[in-house]
């Protein structure tokens, strides 16, 4: 971890100022669930970063004398006090890699480009923008980056504060996780995927049910823990380890049979550890069963490649190639937007 550490001299920041910075939301195609030490995923994961859908923050840092860190957010210009504690842990986490965090009041303004209680965390892209937001500090009072650097750090920064937020970093497809099948691929940070995609996957759509608009029962931090002692954990882990060695042939080939069967198998896996770990929890709606339903009665009646994925939460990622998006937004309007809250649901798609 010394690489990330910062040579800036400590107490020694006379200047105040602003720097902003951008970053998506990303969804996985194979799930991180579970992890160990800090932040450290118990598999590897694959994820496609969104083009739409993006947090983008502006960081005002004045200088000050007092011990402790002192940090001010504001979402959509309204004062927002239940980010801070968060990002009180965040900072302590980061400190050995940020030498200045004590040196400067923040003042964060941060605004999502989807809706806040849509049930899309914004926890992924709103950790990047900041991570990103930081190393932009560190490059002004003069450490000297090249633009990858920049992102490798802003992306181990990231996995601090929320792990699946290290993949939101890179356009197009993202890897975290030490894998035997992805050179280059660490525990620590996530890197580009670094193989051949078939054109396909280009302009890949990811159309997101918003099934539930509220918030979720249960944190991801309390579904990671419960991992610890989860009587199939274990094998979920070899399995999701597989699935990314089955999905570089598949984007390769532009296979989306075999695409599909993967990106399927991976959701319905990460809702089968959180109906299978004690206490139990269920994250999936009657709309989001129903909706699955759907899909695969219109894959049978038609020769449409459109499969889906969950993350944490009940709202459905329709995952469609480009080449079909007139057949699947129909069927979206006419069969699936009634399971959406308030008919809603966001178009977004992959670079
Ligand atoms: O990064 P976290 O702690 O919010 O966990 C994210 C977990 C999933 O979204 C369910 C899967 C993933 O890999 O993004």
């Amino acid at each position: 971890m010394e690489e990330f550490k910062s040579d800036l001299p400590h107490n020694n920041y006379t200047n105040g100022g602003s720097v902003t910075a951008r970053c998506s939301s990303n969804i996985a195609l194979i799930k991180y669930w579970g992890k160990k030490d800090i932040q450290i995923p118990m598999n590897p994961s694959l994820s496609f970063t969104l083009t739409e859908s993006f947090t983008e923050s502006n960081v005002k840092f004045m200088p000050k004398d007092c011990e402790g860190f002192m940090v001010n957010v504001y979402l959509d210009n309204q004062l927002n006090e239940l980010f801070v504690p968060r990002i009180y842990i965040f900072f302590e986490r980061i400190e050995p890699y940020v030498p200045f965090l004590r040196s400067f009041e923040f003042e964060i303004h941060t605004h999502n480009t989807f809706p806040h209680s849509s049930g899309i965390a914004s926890s992924a892209s709103g950790m990047g923008a900041l991570a990103l937001c930081l190393v932009e500090m560190e490059a002004k009072f003069g450490v000297e980056f090249t633009e990858e650097e920049k992102l490798k750090k802003a992306s181990f920064l990231a996995r601090l504060g929320s792990g699946s937020a290290c993949r939101s970093l890179y356009p197009g497809l993202a890897v975290w996780g030490k894998s035997e099948f992805v050179k280059g691929s660490s525990d620590l940070y996530a890197v580009p995927y670094p193989y051949e995609v078939h054109k396909i996957f280009r302009n890949f759509q990811d159309t997101i049910l918003l099934i539930d608009e509220g918030r979720k029962k249960v944190s991801s931090s309390t579904g990671h823990k419960l991992m610890e002692n989860h009587p199939y954990a274990k094998q979920r882990f070899v399995s999701a380890s597989e699935n990314l060695g089955k999905m570089i042939p598949a984007l390769k080939e532009g296979n989306l049979k075999a695409f599909g069967e993967i990106v399927e198998h991976e959701a319905l896996s990460l809702h089968a550890m959180m109906l299978t770990s004690f206490p139990s929890f269920i994250l999936m709606k009657p709309g989001t069963i129903a909706a699955i339903e759907k899909i695969r009665e219109f894959r049978k009646q038609t020769s449409a490649h459109l499969f889906f994925t969950l993350d944490a939460g009940a709202n459905v990622h329709l995952l469609y190639p480009r080449n079909e998006k007139n057949i699947c937004m129909n069927f979206i309007e006419n069969e699936l937007k009634q399971f959406c809250s308030n008919g809603n649901f966001i178009n977004d798609f992959c670079f």
